[in-house]
């Protein structure tokens, strides 16, 4: 993970502006922070990132970090940038280098001293006393693993950029240019961008920029200028946090999105769709949450009559069945997962087509695509998936659709807002499971990767160890686990008779049952879902239990936008 921006202006501004464009990639992570220019000014902060920590200084180039630690703890030393011996060379890098232990004992032992435990050094240390440019080539060919690079060197009017496996993107300002992990780092300042593409290496100074293949760095390689549109998150405005505010867009979110997909998104959504209708086999990947809504995906398609799976991204590798009668679809928010991108290599390498659902248009992921739908939720600043989830269901529940599985879309936005208006409601159940240290969540068919996603957002904001399961499996083992009060949310669909079953056997052992409930089993213990069938009643379950994950979280006074050890973008394996 790890947020990167540089900026090399024409005027001189101060080092807190550039700062100002890292706290927009601030989700990226959030453990420590730090600046450097081209005057030998280095600064680096424990923490989240605090403008009023930066001094008023002015300069042309800056490079600036904000972290998310992989290698060594959460130190100031850790922190980036990191210099060379000689404190000319700083760096800032969003990666991790797999081979630093090696390279770091041979330049031990060629004198160079280490300040910090961290896999990144070792890149400061490696130019220093060289010319950068003629050094990397080497560069490329010894440091092994992700990285994303920019460096300055002291006195020069200039940031050198190296870009392999992490993101990296150029945006053309007024002002300059501005280097950076992804657009949302300047898209309030331009919105015209140069990506690098994999081991490419460039120049950028205030007035231009020089790209090279690392095959060749005495030619330059012309590059293409894209314009992008993205929405502009707006400001949190009344609200207390992004969680909230985000789960509050969703009736907009998800609107617009079905106008898109049904618009001006018509096309791609054809195209991906006679992409599946030709496989014979088709696969989703993705990570978290995204691989949450591709297993609902999987049995949207199933009830379409496709046979699809899903399979979670890292452990894609052990994945045999592909060849050409395969698509891949890969499912992610940022379009930057690691672990995404990593699987979607191995797939592009048997030659097998890949269609996408993102969220981040120009993203990794959507370039690596054959065909991609944007899900449209806009700019998602909570670490916790909320709108963008709910709108990847409402894209598979479309795709499936157009493939023969019937969706009530047109009582969706009313089932939206009526699980919305629960909220009073959820708030008392909030407070009585405030302490709980143990969630049980069962759901069957649809609802378990419901319950699964439900379990995962109780996890990550409230710090409540929750399990997501299949109501049918709960008799196998699990039930064991249920004793006088354990709280076990059932959701329950009008037409499951079975879960009910499951909700009395809980019930017979002390279970305190919290029915999220279309069939009126026990409502008044739990919350009336309003839906109209499998698909409506999904996405407003899950929106209760974002909802009351997030006033569980809020009871105990948690950092909900940022919680602990997780940043939004993960781009490391
Ligand atoms: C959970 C959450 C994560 C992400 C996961 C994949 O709320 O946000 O589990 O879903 O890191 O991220 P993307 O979708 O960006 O690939």
């Amino acid at each position: 993970m790890c947020g990167i921006v540089g900026f090399a202006f024409r005027d001189s501004f101060e080092i807190k502006d550039s700062v100002k464009a890292l706290k927009r990639l601030e989700y990226r992570g959030y453990d420590s922070f730090g600046y450097a220019d081209n005057n030998g000014v280095v600064g680096k902060h424990v923490g989240e990132i605090a403008i009023d920590k930066v001094p008023a200084l002015n300069t042309k180039i800056a490079i600036t970090h904000t972290r998310w630690s992989t290698h060594g703890g959460v130190t100031e030393m850790n922190a980036h940038p990191h210099t060379d011996c000689s404190g000319k060379i700083a760096i800032v890098h969003n990666g991790i280098i797999s081979n630093y232990r090696e390279i770091r004992e041979e330049m031990e032992k060629a004198g160079h001293a280490f300040k910090s435990q961290t896999d990144s050094e070792a890149i400061a240390h490696f130019f220093e006393n060289k010319n950068i440019k003629d050094a990397a080539p080497e560069f490329f060919s010894k440091f092994q693993g992700e990285f994303a690079v920019l460096l300055v060197k002291k006195a020069e009017e200039k940031i050198y950029a190296f870009k392999r496996g992490s993101p990296l993107v150029l945006g053309i300002a007024p002002e300059g240019n501005i280097l950076a992990s992804d657009i949302y780092a300047f898209s309030d300042r331009t919105n015209r961008a140069v990506f690098f593409n994999e081991d490419e290496f460039a120049e950028i100074t205030s007035e231009g920029f020089t790209f090279y293949s690392i095959t060749d760095t005495t030619i330059p390689i012309e590059k293409e200028i894209t314009v992008f549109s993205w929405k502009e998150g707006e400001e949190l405005g009344e609200y207390p946090h992004y969680m909230i505010k985000e789960i509050k867009e969703i009736p907009r979110a998800a609107s617009r999105l079905l106008l898109s997909l049904g618009g001006e998104q018509k096309p791609a959504v054809e195209k991906v769709v006679r992409m599946l209708k030709d496989a014979k086999r088709v696969i989703f990947v993705a990570s978290g949450s995204s691989y949450h809504a591709a297993l609902i995906g999987v049995q949207f398609l199933a009830r379409a009559g496709m046979e699809a799976r899903a399979v979670v991204a890292s452990e894609f590798r052990s994945f045999m069945l592909l060849d050409e009668n395969t698509v891949a679809v890969a499912v992610s928010q940022s379009g930057e997962t690691m672990d995404v991108i990593e699987a979607m290599r191995g797939i592009k390498a048997k030659g097998v087509k890949i269609a996408s659902l993102v969220n981040v248009p120009y993203s990794t992921v959507q370039r690596m695509s054959n065909a991609h739908l944007n899900i449209g939720a806009g700019q998602e600043v909570c670490v916790a998936a909320t709108k963008t989830f709910i709108n990847q269901v409402i894209t598979m529940a479309y795709m499936a659709s157009m493939l023969g599985y019937r969706a009530d879309f047109a009582s969706l936005n009313d089932c939206i807002t009526k699980a919305l208006l629960q909220e009073e409601r959820i708030k008392e159940i909030a407070a009585e499971l405030k302490d709980e240290r143990d969630i049980y969540i069962l759901g069957r068919g649809v609802c378990y990767p419901v319950a699964r996603e439900i379990a995962l957002k109780l996890k990550e904001i409230a710090y409540v160890h929750a399990e997501g399961m299949m109501a049918g499996e709960l008799k196998h083992g699990t039930l064991a686990l249920i004793e006088k009060g354990t709280p076990v949310i059932c959701l329950m669909p009008k037409n499951d008779k079975d879960i009910v079953s499951s909700a009395e056997e809980v019930k017979a052992r002390g279970a305190k049952v919290i029915s999220f409930t279309s069939n009126g089993y026990d409502s008044e213990e739990g919350v009336k879902i309003n839906a109209t069938d499998a698909a409506t009643f999904a996405i407003a379950s899950a929106i209760v239990g974002q909802i009351l994950t997030y006033y569980i979280a809020m009871g105990k006074g948690l950092p909900i936008d940022k919680p602990r050890n997780l940043a939004k973008s993960v781009t490391v394996k």
